[in-house]
């Protein structure tokens, strides 16, 4: 299975940091934050992996990445030229997957506890479709909130106001190669973007979308609260993939 990190977009909820560098780059306890990301797909057994990004800081990924020699990884990298939204972010992956396979896509600014390997294991035996990984959290609102029957996803309400579960759609997605198809039917929000949500209630529709839940903490570093609360916690060793601080 191959891995892809969206790390695209302006990050405006974090300016003025973001204003002189990619929200990805910004520091999370010991590492910019994209690092995170690599470490939990590379723990799965994940080893070929694309960023997408933006093209501002782009040479400072490479920078600290390189090829990802050093992190036991291959990268591939991709630039987003204009922010377009997720799903568009993701059409860039086509070329880097293959039809017939699976993989696994972050968001870059999604930090979180929990391992992804047994999830992914369960979705390479996923007959097709698509798998979200979800977390009860305090105020759904923020997030895309899913409506559960049974072990599937049957809609994903964005933003609800009402939510009608307790449930977030984390930035943690996994699909087949069908997904570059779906992209294809949907059409622009009313912000103008091409958004995951509208990709993930195709699979959802057609009884496709498989769940998981995450049971350690979850955050989307996205503010700089969140920013804090993820450094805070990775600080306390929890989540720092089982590495012991010096
Ligand atoms: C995006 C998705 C949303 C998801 C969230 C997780 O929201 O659209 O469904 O719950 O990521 O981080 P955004 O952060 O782009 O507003």
């Amino acid at each position: 299975m191959k891995g892809i990190i969206l790390a695209g977009g302006t990050g405006t909820r974090l300016y003025p940091l973001t204003k002189i560098v990619n929200k990805h780059l910004l520091p999370v306890w010991k590492y910019p934050m994209i690092y995170y990301g690599v470490e939990k797909l590379k723990e799965a057994g994940i080893e070929d992996i694309l960023i997408v990004m933006g093209k501002q800081s782009a040479g400072l990924y490479t920078e600290f990445l390189g090829g990802g020699k050093e992190w036991g990884v291959r990268l591939t990298y991709r630039i987003q030229e204009e922010a377009g939204g997720i799903a568009e972010a993701l059409n860039l992956a086509k070329g880097f997957v293959y039809p017939g396979d699976k993989f696994v896509v972050l968001l870059g600014d999604n930090l979180f506890e929990d391992s992804i390997k047994e999830f992914a294991a369960d979705f390479a035996k996923q007959e097709e479709g698509a798998k979200v990984l979800l977390k009860e959290v305090a105020d759904p609102r923020r997030y895309g909130v899913p409506i559960l029957l049974e072990d599937k996803i049957i809609w994903i309400e964005e933003k609800p106001t009402v939510p009608k579960s307790n449930y977030c759609v984390t930035g943690i997605y996994m699909y087949d190669f069908g997904v570059f198809d779906i992209i294809q039917q949907i059409k622009p929000s009313s912000r103008g973007e091409l958004e995951i949500t509208d990709v993930n209630n195709v699979y959802a529709a057609s009884s496709r979308l498989s769940y998981n839940l995450l049971k350690g903490w979850w955050t989307d570093a996205g503010t700089h609260a969140s920013l804090l609360e993820a450094g805070s916690r990775l600080a306390k060793g929890k989540g720092d993939q089982g590495k012991k601080d010096e």
